[in-house]
């Protein structure tokens, strides 16, 4: 079998596999289904050149933004591709994911991450009034049931904030975005796809 003939039945394989695996996931927090969608591996696609260049893109951003970081924290972070990106900027990165099986090819993939299969809402790592750098949570805001809930605990545990969404998402996700003070915006674009990037100041 030929090698283009090869992907082209591994990304239908993929892609039927997400569209049962995230039925009804939309806006719900339903864990469960989203750790099933790890039963296969990279269920999202996130080692090609489309996420590599979005990765590039919002790393070149929070360069340009916040420069080098002690901590970032990254909400959803499934198996660490985005991750791995990350800890070229900041010192010390935390992962969080809803999904064990995620967060075990995460830590496999960033040795030096730490990395926790929970929520926002029961990260292990920041009491009090401690805060990291940076709270990211990029393409994961679909996904919540309360979208302000989790964009005010972002700001509680974060200085900054920054997260990224596919652009046809805006017109559900964006109206949150929007009531953030001091909202700054961009756009990634590559072979036809646009994101979203939105962040804001918390000090
Ligand atoms: C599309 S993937 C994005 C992965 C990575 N952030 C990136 O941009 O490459 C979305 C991830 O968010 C996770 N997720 C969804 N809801 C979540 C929640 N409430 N808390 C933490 N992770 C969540 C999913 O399990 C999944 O791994």
């Amino acid at each position: 079998m030929s090698s283009k003939l090869k992907s082209l039945l591994h990304k239908i394989k993929r892609r039927t596999w997400m569209k049962y695996a995230l039925r009804g996931v939309g806006g719900n927090d339903n864990f469960e289904r989203l750790d099933l969608a790890y039963s296969i591996k990279d269920p999202w696609n996130m080692d090609s050149p489309g996420e590599a260049a979005r990765f590039e893109a919002t790393n070149r951003i929070i360069e340009r933004e916040f420069g080098t970081l002690d901590s970032l924290l990254e909400l959803g972070c499934g198996e660490g591709h985005q991750t791995l990106h990350f800890a070229r900027l900041a010192r010390q990165v935390y992962g969080l994911d809803v999904s064990e099986k995620a967060i075990e090819r995460a830590r496999e993939r960033v040795p030096g991450g730490k990395f926790a299969a929970t929520d926002i809402f029961s990260q292990p790592w920041l009491s009090g009034d401690a805060k990291v750098d940076l709270v990211t949570a990029c393409e994961v805001l679909y996904y919540l049931s309360d979208v302000e809930a989790t964009l005010k605990r972002m700001s509680e545990i974060g200085r900054h904030c920054l997260v990224t969404i596919f652009a046809p998402a805006a017109r559900r996700v964006g109206p949150h975005l929007d009531r953030i003070p001091g909202l700054r915006k961009d756009w990634i674009w590559h072979g036809g796809t646009v994101w979203l990037v939105c962040w804001w100041r918390n000090e």
